[in-house]
């Protein structure tokens, strides 16, 4: 397929004060777009100007939430350059999504072709200071009017990108984690695993209920048992128990999260032991306060990582560490994948991909 690029009339200023960046407000002055209907297949891919989508208020997407995304980065590195981050994980995660939502699946080389061509283009666009990036969000929607509920004919795939600061304003300060007792995010057979819409607007309830009670993020529990760790609001989770990496393993209803790839692999890389396995809420808490699990931290590509300062079930609270400052190894993991990201550490895993 053919990738035109239609002119841009008229360029928004660009964001010179980058303290002022907040994440996901702001958005580049192009965009990918490509549309797909049964019969024809993808056609009509295009870069063009940032704009709003008409959409017939039947549309699927509106009503039954047939749609998935994707979160990446790119970042700037010291000598200028532009390098991504894992990029070809994501459009195989992306066609993974694909394939559960009864989408059509993307040509996975062809996406990141337009990506990179997109990212040239809005060049000035990726920020240059600390810690912040282009986060980049490539999404599948289903665009025909049709309220019966079967897979779509009609689909738009879209790429928008937004120059980001931390995801979090306390930037990597330990955050404080209520563990819900009464609301689950996925179960077995579910699409847990997904990066779809509707997982993320069924959090919202207990995100605001745990925000009211103060705190800043919920942890689910497994739907089954009510027993064990799966995911933090919208992050993947790790403990650091003794000399061992611990976090709960990909049974169908926690994302395969690329961050939590690369912490693993980097840990594992580091020397430490890896556990993928079921964590109960039980033994966290025992372990904590017998000394055992000294850390823990969320994982995402919006928040890359985020310590925990403490949790709280059932009214009762456990701190880690001083529940203030960021623990040994969650800070060795951060310094050493935002090091690999940035270019200021050398990328022996081959996840860099330079524009
Ligand atoms: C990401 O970490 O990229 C995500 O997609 C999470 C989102 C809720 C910001």
């Amino acid at each position: 397929m053919e990738l035109q690029v239609l002119p841009l009339e008229k360029k928004k200023p660009l964001i010179e004060d980058e303290s002022q960046l907040y994440f996901g407000k702001q958005f580049t002055d192009r965009m990918f777009v490509m549309q797909y209907k049964t019969g024809l297949g993808w056609h009509d891919a295009r870069i063009q100007p940032y704009q709003s989508f008409s959409l017939d208020p039947a549309a699927m997407v509106l009503h039954y939430a047939q749609e998935i995304f994707e979160g990446l980065k790119a970042f700037r590195r010291p000598d200028g350059q532009i390098a991504l981050f894992r990029p070809k994980d994501n459009f195989r995660r992306f066609n993974h999504g694909a394939r559960r939502m009864c989408m059509p699946e993307v040509d996975e080389a062809f996406m990141l072709k337009s990506l990179k061509k997109l990212i040239q283009l809005e060049a000035d666009w990726v920020p240059r200071s600390e810690g912040t990036s282009l986060y980049i969000r490539p999404a599948l929607i289903a665009s025909e009017p049709m309220l019966g509920v079967r897979p779509d004919d009609e689909y738009l795939c879209f790429i928008i990108l937004c120059p980001v600061g931390a995801y979090y304003k306390g930037g990597l300060a330990p955050v404080k984690i209520w563990i819900s007792d009464h609301y689950v995010r996925a179960a077995h057979g579910g699409t847990g695993e997904v990066k779809t819409g509707g997982n993320y607007a069924a959090s919202l309830y207990a995100a605001r209920e745990a925000a009211e009670k103060g705190y800043d993020q919920v942890l689910w529990l497994d739907a089954r048992e009510k027993k064990y760790v799966e995911e933090v609001g919208s992050m993947n989770i790790c403990f650091v128990e003794n000399n061992k990496l611990v976090t709960s393993p990909l049974h169908g209803t926690i994302l395969d999260g690329i961050t939590r790839r690369s912490v693993l692999e980097l840990a594992r890389y580091n020397g430490l032991e890896i556990e993928e396995r079921a964590l109960s809420v039980a033994e966290i808490f025992g372990g904590v306060e017998e000394g055992r699990i000294t850390e823990a931290f969320g994982t995402g590509t919006a928040v890359v990582i985020s310590p925990v300062g403490q949790f709280t079930y059932q009214g009762r609270t456990v701190v880690l560490g001083d529940g203030k400052t960021t623990g040994a190894v969650t800070q060795e993991l951060y310094d050493t994948l935002t090091g690999i990201q940035y270019g200021r550490l050398p990328d022996p895993h081959g996840w860099v991909e330079l524009l």
